[in-house]
C-alpha cells in the first residue's frame, strides 16, 4: 500500500515507538492523528495532536468524531500503541496499577477498534495493528499482571484478523522484546541500553508491513535484541 495521504491513527504518540511510528509515516506521506494525554507538539503539516486519556471511552469517541470532522476519508490504519507497565510480586501489585494496565493496555485497544471497524468494512480495506509485547507469549515472575494485558493483545488481535479478513481489513499483532524507551521507568532494575531494540527499526518493520500488497497479510510480528544483555564474548 501507498501510503500518501492515508489516514492513521496513534495512540500513544508523545515518545517512544509511538513516536516514532508518526514520524515514519508522515515521512511517507501519511494523514497522522496522534492520541495522548500529554501534549505533544509536531510541526509537520499532516500531524493533528487530539489530547485523549485512552482509558475513558467517552474521550476516545469524542477523539474519533474530530477526526471524522477533519477529514472526511475514513481511518486506513490504526495503530494500538498506547499501553505501559508495572511490575513486582503479584501481592505486592497495587490495584489500580493493575487496573491502569488493563484498562490501557486492553480496553483502549478495544474501544479503538470498534470505532474504527465500521468505516474501514464500509471502505472496503483498513489495517489494524496492535501492539503487544514478548510478554504476551511467555510468562514472567514479577510480570503478572503485564503479561496478562497482553495475552489479551494476542487472543484480541488472533480472533480479529480471523474476524475480519474476508472484509479485506488486516490485524497484525507486533511482539516486540525490550526497547530502548521510557517504558522501564516503573521497572528499577532495568535501564534502557543500547542493545535493546531501537523504536525507530520496530516502526521501520510496521511501516513496511502496512506497504505491503493488499493480499499479502503479515499477522504477527515477533522480534527481539539478538544480544539482549551484550556480547557474552
Ligand atoms: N519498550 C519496550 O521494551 C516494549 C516492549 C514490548 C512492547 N512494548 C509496548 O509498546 C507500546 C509503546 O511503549 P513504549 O516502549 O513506546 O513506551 P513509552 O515510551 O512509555 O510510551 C508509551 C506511550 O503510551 C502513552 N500512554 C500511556 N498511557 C496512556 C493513556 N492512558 N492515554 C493515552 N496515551 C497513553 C504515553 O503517552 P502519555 O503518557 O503522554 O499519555 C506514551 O506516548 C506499549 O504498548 C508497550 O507495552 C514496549
Amino acid at each position: 500500500m501507498n501510503l500518501n495521504q492515508k489516514i492513521a491513527v496513534i495512540t500513544g504518540v508523545s515518545k517512544g515507538i509511538g513516536e516514532a511510528l508518526c514520524t515514519q509515516l508522515l515521512a511517507d506521506g501519511a494523514i497522522v492523528f496522534g492520541l495522548g494525554r500529554n501534549p505533544y507538539s509536531n510541526a509537520h503539516p499532516n500531524f493533528t495532536f487530539i489530547s485523549t486519556d485512552v482509558r475513558n471511552y467517552a474521550a476516545v469517541e469524542s477523539a474519533f468524531l474530530q477526526i471524522d470532522v477533519a477529514t472526511s476519508k475514513p481511518i486506513d490504519i490504526l495503530i494500538n500503541n498506547a499501553g505501559l507497565g508495572y511490575f513486582g510480586n503479584v501481592e505486592d501489585l497495587p490495584m489500580e496499577q493493575w487496573h491502569e494496565m488493563m484498562q490501557t493496555n486492553v480496553d483502549a485497544m478495544f474501544y479503538c477498534t470498534r470505532l474504527a471497524v465500521p468505516k474501514m468494512k464500509a471502505n472496503g480495506k483498513g489495517h489494524i495493528m496492535n501492539i503487544a509485547s514478548t510478554a504476551g507469549l511467555e510468562g514472567m515472575p514479577m510480570v503478572s499482571g503485564y503479561c496478562a494485558t497482553k495475552w489479551a493483545v494476542k487472543g484480541f488481535s488472533e480472533s480479529l484478523w480471523r474476524e475480519l479478513r474476508d472484509f479485506k481489513i488486516k490485524v497484525t499483532c507486533v511482539y516486540p522484546g525490550s526497547v530502548k524507551t521510557d517504558f522501564f521507568r516503573n521497572s528499577p532494575n532495568i535501564q534502557p541500553h543500547d542493545y535493546m531494540l531501537m523504536p525507530t527499526d520496530i516502526a521501520d518493520m510496521m511501516v513496511y508491513a502496512l506497504k505491503t500488497p493488499d493480499n499479502f497479510h503479515q499477522v504477527n510480528l515477533e522480534v527481539r535484541p539478538l544480544q539482549p544483555k551484550g556480547p557474552k564474548r
